[in-house]
């Protein structure tokens, strides 16, 4: 079977075939347009109409709301996955005693944030999966009357397994439990739809699947919880409207639990916004549904073709598995010595916890692929 080729959608040197994009995802030409358009503002600042500092962060949660299915007011912006976990863990209110359950080896960004809070007496659990990432069967079992709130990843970046996030998110509304998703190595790659979840936060960085410019990202808190929400974040142009800042008398603070207020400071932060919703509304022109079909030709192809001398590390059952493809040399010591020798050659996977990991994206073709396990396979310990 065969996909499009959207390689002339980007600038990628031809020489040099990206296979990381869990790590970094290139913007596309569209995305570069806009950015010039931007930089244009930015030489000639009466461009920069004030206009724009409200319509640009809005342009950008509409085009979020659309990805993910939401409603774009709930949006929030930020400038990694990270900041909307800080948001969390420092906004809610948590007891001494209270139990958070996270994922043993995840991503440090949904781990970090959480701890400070050990300071408090709160209890945070790194739960190790069998598998990589936590059944709603290992999470039954971890829950008590203490538990509350879990945050995962929909996709664990160093093996590629998939949460049953419908599962794990019924599970936890059914004990009260708070549930958070990291969803950084999941959109922009499949189709996600939050109105079908049960869940009350995620978050996301920008720059990976998404092919946003580094420093972007976002949040989305059902509105229940984020009017919980304790966390002085006072900007003036989320707070502020047109009269309060044409008036000379002393400023008071609103109780606004608006999406708005919590975004990150300087939200019209041109030179990587107006970017990043051109990448996103680059990736919902092509299709969501075509860019999972043809990212998962992809991953077919090399989990299929890698030969006898590896270990697959990422799942082949299509239910469990993502976009993400990590493997190991069965010497896993050659590991770093073959990740060297892939790039030397244009091959750019990522090298963690002493694997190789490949993450395809809609700019690969599957003579990318091809040419990828040619090398694999030929190579010589
Ligand atoms: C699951 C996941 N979340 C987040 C990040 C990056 O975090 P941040 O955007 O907060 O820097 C990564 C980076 O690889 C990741 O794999």
């Amino acid at each position: 079977m065969n996909s499009p080729d959207y390689t002339g959608d980007f600038s990628i040197d031809p020489r040099h075939i990206w296979l990381n994009v869990a790590s970094e995802g290139p913007i596309p030409k569209k995305a570069a347009e806009a950015l010039s358009e931007a930089v244009q503002w930015k030489l000639s600042p009466h461009l920069l109409t004030i206009p724009k500092f409200q319509q640009i962060p809005l342009e950008l949660k509409r085009s979020i709301a659309r990805l993910i299915h939401v409603d774009g007011d709930d949006v929030i912006l930020g400038n990694s996955a990270t900041y909307g976990l800080h948001l969390l863990a420092n906004g809610l209110e948590f007891k001494k005693g209270d139990e958070i359950i996270l994922l043993q080896n995840d991503f440090p960004t949904d781990i970090l944030p959480w701890l400070s809070l050990e300071a408090k007496g709160v209890i945070v659990h790194q739960l190790a999966a069998q598998k990589h990432v936590l059944s709603a069967e290992e999470l039954a079992r971890a829950i008590n009357h203490r538990t509350r709130l879990v945050c995962l990843p929909l996709v664990h970046s160093f093996t590629g397994f998939k949460l049953d996030v419908t599962a794990i998110g019924r599970l936890c509304r059914a004990h009260g439990i708070l549930c958070i998703v990291n969803l950084s190595q999941a959109a922009g790659a499949f189709e996600i739809d939050l109105l079908q979840w049960e869940v009350d936060a995620v978050v996301c960085a920008g720059y990976k699947w998404l092919l946003g410019p580094y420093g972007t990202g976002f949040c989305w808190i059902k509105k229940e919880l984020r009017q919980q929400l304790d966390y002085a974040q006072n900007y003036w142009i989320s707070l502020m409207d047109e009269a309060s800042l044409n008036s000379e008398g002393a400023l008071t603070l609103k109780n606004d639990h608006s999406a708005r207020r919590y975004d990150v400071f300087g939200t019209a932060n041109f030179f990587n916004y107006v970017p990043w919703t051109a990448s996103i509304e680059y990736l919902l022109s092509v299709g969501l549904d075509n860019i999972e079909r043809h990212n998962r030709l992809l991953v077919d192809q090399i989990i299929q073709d890698l030969d006898g001398r590896f270990e697959l590390v990422s799942p082949r059952a299509e239910s469990e598995r993502s976009n993400i493809v990590v493997f190991s040399y069965k010497d896993p010591s050659q590991n770093f010595r073959l990740f060297e020798y892939l790039k030397a050659q244009g091959f750019h996977l990522a090298f963690w916890k002493n694997k190789l990991r490949a993450s395809p994206h809609l700019y690969n073709t599957t003579q990318h692929i091809e040419r990828l396990l040619l090398a694999l396979n030929n190579y010589a310990a």
